[in-house]
């Protein structure tokens, strides 16, 4: 976790209150900093679905964990999985921490162990994995930068979308910590931060995170990113991906695909940061992934406004898809490859190393 942000997320089980997992809410950043009490699997789930805890590697993370609750509080634990795998659908990551969590807890149980402990720890595990992974992937994104782009003696000019860092992960992020170890390498000129319209993650969350690890930065208006381009003002999009097809394709949040079209229209690197643990190779292709459609409120208006008039149709997918040919690269703790080669990187590596 980042610096002496409250952790993203945590496990508590205090004398007399009973087992629970501990969220910053997402909800109320910037302006409020507060802790979500999730004492139940209902109420993870809800939190999921609200976006108080979000970002595919955390919503790995935080799925594991509500097995571990589940299982500590005696609830049912394969129907509390299944309900936590679905409560979103298109980061593939929470059905991978669910599904880690879940055989811990069956093995244990078969074996006759500790089967609580053993999910608790499947789920610490995963927790440490991803910010060993982050820290990989920083490492690993920094050097293809290096490779990609011309030194410019003022530095990188990176633009990014949605929220990628700390809030996102165990660790300092995926895209959004390369993003600072190019600052750290004193090769960061400026971070263009879409908004990232309809729930402004980028506008909330990642303009806060940038400004914790004082990275110079500016907002924009998501349509305003094609005349930056056009002045020749990005160097190189970086984001994050929800789930990775074998194919190559990226889902990530709507809006990203538009900025890969940009890209390749400017000759600019579109350049993917996300662990493994995001690529799902039973998914073939990008036409299957399942975006996520969420409510018409979050267009309509927003807070306690709205702006559109009532009763219109709307149109909210969470994600989209970019295909692969418009992506330059794909970084993952495990190295760098294009995105013809997911199978390889995926198949090749087997998890995040201890230090
Ligand atoms: O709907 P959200 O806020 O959960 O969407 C998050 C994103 O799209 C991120 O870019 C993605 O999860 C990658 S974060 C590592």
């Amino acid at each position: 976790m980042a610096d002496d942000m409250t952790a993203v997320l945590r496990w508590a089980d205090e004398p007399g209150g009973g087992p629970a997992v501990v969220l910053l809410d997402q909800t109320r950043l910037p302006a409020h900093e507060e802790e979500r009490w999730c004492r139940d699997v209902p109420a993870l789930v809800r939190a999921i679905r609200e976006l108080a805890v979000r970002g595919a590697p955390v919503l790995g993370v935080a799925g594991a964990y509500g097995v571990a609750l589940a299982a500590a509080r005696g609830d049912d634990v394969e129907a509390a999985a299944a309900e936590l795998a679905e409560a979103r659908p298109t980061a593939v990551n929470l059905r991978y921490g669910v599904e880690r969590a879940r055989a811990a807890w069956r093995a244990a149980g078969r074996a006759g162990g500790d089967a609580t402990g053993t999910a608790l720890a499947a789920a610490r595990e995963l927790h440490a994995e991803d910010a060993r992974a982050s820290t990989a992937m920083a490492g690993h994104g920094l050097e293809l930068l290096t490779r990609l782009l011309p030194a410019r003696e003022a530095g990188w000019r990176l633009l990014t979308h949605c929220n990628t860092g700390a809030l996102v992960s165990g660790g300092e992020g995926t895209a959004l910590a390369v993003v600072r170890a190019a600052h750290t390498a004193g090769r960061l000129e400026r971070l263009w931060i879409d908004e990232t319209r309809p729930l402004l993650q980028g506008a909330r969350l990642t303009t806060w995170e940038a400004a914790r690890w004082g990275l110079p930065h500016t907002l924009l208006a998501d349509n305003a990113a094609g005349s930056l381009f056009a002045a020749g003002a990005v160097d190189a999009v970086l984001i994050g991906a929800d789930r990775v097809s074998a194919d190559g394709s990226v889902a990530n949040k709507v809006g990203s695909y538009p900025l890969a079209v940009l890209a390749h229209h400017h000759g600019v690197p579109f350049v993917v940061v996300a662990p493994i643990s995001t690529v799902d190779l039973d998914t073939a292709r990008g036409a299957d992934i399942t975006i996520e459609q969420r409510g018409a409120e979050e267009v309509t208006g927003s807070g306690d406004g709205r702006h559109a008039p009532a009763g219109v149709a709307v149109h909210n997918p969470a994600f989209d898809v970019t295909p692969p040919d418009l992506v330059s690269a794909l970084v993952t703790e495990g190295g760098v490859a294009p995105p013809s080669e997911v199978r390889r990187l995926a198949a090749g590596y087997d998890g995040p190393r201890a230090t």
